[in-house]
């Protein structure tokens, strides 16, 4: 190869444009090792002016060495920023958005739909001014069923409804027993509710061995059935999302004097009828009444002077129609397929 300054100009140029145009730092060690390494063109060059005369031979020489340094320049430059971009590559490729949202949504509980009709009974009665009472869910017969007025041949002393348990107690069947520990030894005017869990020897579709009542009751010197009906209407609306039929109906209670029973119309079958309101279209809600001045009596409130209303109505009904659930038991078995979807 004929040596002089144009082929170290083109050698140059061409190492260059191929340092300019090596993608990567495996690229760039390539193309430096054909210019610059033992065996490359700048070394062929720098070994064939042993050829050339004196004079010629330094400059060329000279230039040969120029070019050289040049090229390691260029590719010390390619180098630095092959490298900068690879960095910036590897923080583009590890950069986290914490802002973007995730690729599963987690899944959320919620609360049971007891829970959620509970609390929304609470706090309609609450927002009435009617404070909470508690009582035993072991009780003695005395305040669940002999200071209601229940004799001992009632229907609800039965032992296929009762719980009975060792010592005498009863898993109280209702939360009346509620009224007569409220009421003992505390003068009218008051208002309490009683939330809690009741049990009885029962099972279908609506009827389960433990479910869950509210006790309401207020006594004072002025109360009328009137009074309870209103409170009650209101109630039964308020827990409903749609607009639902209610009726009273007679009844009787030992412990109310006069006595009725709320039903909703069967939300379930739109009053059709089926399993769940047994054909009839209505779901008996609760019971309700005048408190029986013997139970005032029972608990030393002076009946002549105080009146007052009482009731106790189904929670896990109110959850059946409220979220067309077909079975109580489906409540009380845990099985998310089924809570997920209320
Ligand atoms: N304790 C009654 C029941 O469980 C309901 C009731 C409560 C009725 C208060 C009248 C007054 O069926």
């Amino acid at each position: 190869m004929p040596v002089g300054a144009d082929n170290l100009e083109r050698l140059e140029e061409e190492a260059r444009r191929e340092i300019a145009a090596a993608e990567s730092l495996q690229a760039l060690t390539e193309v430096r090792a054909r210019y610059l390494g033992k065996k490359g063109s700048v070394a062929g060059v720098l070994r064939s002016i042993g050829d050339l005369a004196g004079e010629e031979r330094a400059r060329v020489g000279q230039l040969a060495n120029a070019t050289k340094q040049r090229i390691e320049e260029a590719v010390g430059e390619r180098r630095g920023a092959l490298e900068r971009s690879d960095r910036d590559r590897a923080l583009d490729a590890e950069r986290i958005d914490t802002t973007l949202p995730g690729a599963e949504e987690p899944p959320a509980g919620h609360l049971h739909p007891v829970t959620r009709v509970f609390r929304d009974m609470v706090e309609f009665f609450t927002s009435m001014g009617f404070s909470i009472e508690e009582g035993p869910e072991v009780e003695t017969e005395y305040h669940c069923f002999e200071a209601l007025n229940i004799p001992e041949v009632h229907p609800a002393r039965d032992e296929q409804d009762t719980f009975y348990v060792e010592g005498g107690n009863v898993l109280r069947t209702h939360t009346s027993n509620v009224q007569i520990r409220a009421m003992t030894g505390r003068t009218p005017p008051f208002r309490f509710i009683a939330p809690g869990r009741v049990y009885r020897h029962d099972l279908s579709p609506r009827h389960y061995p433990m479910f869950h009542q509210i006790e309401g009751f207020l006594v004072d010197e002025d109360v009328s059935f009137g009074d309870l009906k209103g409170v009650l209407y209101a109630f039964g609306r308020h827990l409903m999302a749609r607009e639902i039929e209610l009726r009273f109906r007679a009844n009787h209670f030992p412990f109310t004097e006069p006595s009725a029973e709320m039903d909703y119309a069967c939300l379930l079958c739109d009053r059709q009828g089926c399993g769940v309101c047994s054909n009839s279209g209505w779901i008996e809600w609760g019971g309700c009444g005048m408190i029986h001045p013997q139970v005032l009596e029972n608990c030393g409130i002076d009946s002549d002077r105080y009146q007052g209303f009482a009731f106790g109505m189904g929670v896990d009904r109110t959850a059946l129609l409220r979220y067309g659930i077909p079975n109580i038991r489906l409540l009380f078995e845990g099985d998310l397929r089924v809570l997920g979807q209320v």
